[in-house]
């Protein structure tokens, strides 16, 4: 009997917990066709995914119905003191990007969103303001999806700057991480073609794509957990201190401070991630660049904290224009 592909979704097969007993069952697709692999109540021993990894079987099938129960067993393995950091962080990713997942795709975004508050709070709990140690976590596991893997990098990047800048007010840092998930969400409402879009954006296209912000201010305009800061984050992003930014063109206190946390963080993460048409910058580099970016663009009390780790003998600046959202990052050398 074939099943019904619909009926599945997919999860990356290192995201599987290995050694213990699975309350949900695992499917395999082989030849087009959807096969049962594991029941729920085996075990998936650690040689037989090294085996899937080496046969390059890189995704696994789970039935929706059971999206649930796979969620509660990797948050098992979060909250448990005794996993390896490695673990946590990887599934703490692989929770993360579910939910992204769903932030785009399901229609029911105000649902979606109250949930990401659990999930942000145990981020916030295994972030130091170790910027390494958040960027290792970053590159525990890649995904194809450019913005999905953004918004969880941006969250991240942003409790970690949060917690550097503001210090260790937990619901402070919360709210951060909760701005970085959704600050992108309005991209939901831009058409893909855009998004995608491998050359240059013509003036009505980025027109459109400058939207984003508020496209994303309003969609959490009635979901009643996400804060008004929240919302904030989500419109102010774009907004530069010398109110060169969009879409309101703010200046300086009239931006919050957590907006020009999520700013610097959305920039960082677009320069240290690989994209089909350039390279992945080392973190170090990219502080680098961002440090010679012209003045006005980031708020300096928040980068300074960035710039004192850095070295400053550099001659790569960034174009003028540079933008996260544009889909081509253009870098120059200084003269
Ligand atoms: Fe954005
Ligand atoms: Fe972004």
């Amino acid at each position: 009997m074939k099943l019904d592909q619909n009926r599945f979704f997919l999860v990356r097969t290192q995201s599987i917990p290995i050694g213990r007993r699975l309350p949900f069952d695992l499917f395999l697709k082989i030849s087009g066709d959807i096969i049962l692999f594991k029941r729920s109540g085996d075990i998936l021993p650690q040689r037989r995914l090294e085996d899937l990894i080496k046969h390059s079987i890189k995704e696994i099938y789970l039935l929706k119905n059971q999206k649930t129960l796979y969620l509660n067993s990797l948050k098992e393995i979060v909250k448990d003191p005794d996993s390896p950091d490695e673990l946590r962080g990887r599934f703490i990713k692989e929770t993360a990007f579910n939910h992204i997942e769903d932030l785009f795709s399901n229609k029911d975004v105000s649902t979606v969103a109250e949930e990401s508050t659990d999930l942000v709070e145990d981020m916030v709990e295994f972030i130091s303001t170790d910027l390494s140690a958040a960027t290792t976590l970053m590159k525990l596991s890649t995904h194809d999806y450019y913005t999905y893997n953004h918004s969880v990098n941006v969250s991240v990047y942003s409790i970690a700057i949060c917690k550097s800048v503001l210090g260790d007010d937990k619901k402070l840092l919360v709210t951060a991480g909760l701005g970085g998930l959704l600050h992108d969400l309005g991209k939901r409402k831009v058409d893909l073609k855009i998004i995608n879009k491998p050359g240059k954006l013509d003036s009505q296209e980025w027109e459109e794509m400058k939207r984003h912000p508020g496209y994303g201010y309003d969609l959490l305009q009635d979901v009643p957990t996400i804060s008004e800061d929240i919302k904030r984050i989500v419109h102010e992003h774009h907004e530069h201190m010398d109110g060169t930014g969009y879409p309101k063109g703010l200046t300086e206190t009239q931006i919050l401070k957590l907006s020009r946390i999520a700013s610097v963080a959305d920039v960082f993460d677009a320069l240290t991630t690989k994209r089909s048409y350039k390279e992945a910058c080392p973190a170090k580099e990219a502080l680098e660049i961002m440090a010679n970016m012209p003045l006005g663009k980031f708020d300096p009390n928040v980068f300074k904290m960035l710039e004192t780790k850095l070295d400053k003998k550099t001659d790569i600046t960034l174009d003028k224009s540079v933008d996260p959202c544009l889909p081509h990052l253009h870098f120059k050398k200084a003269s």
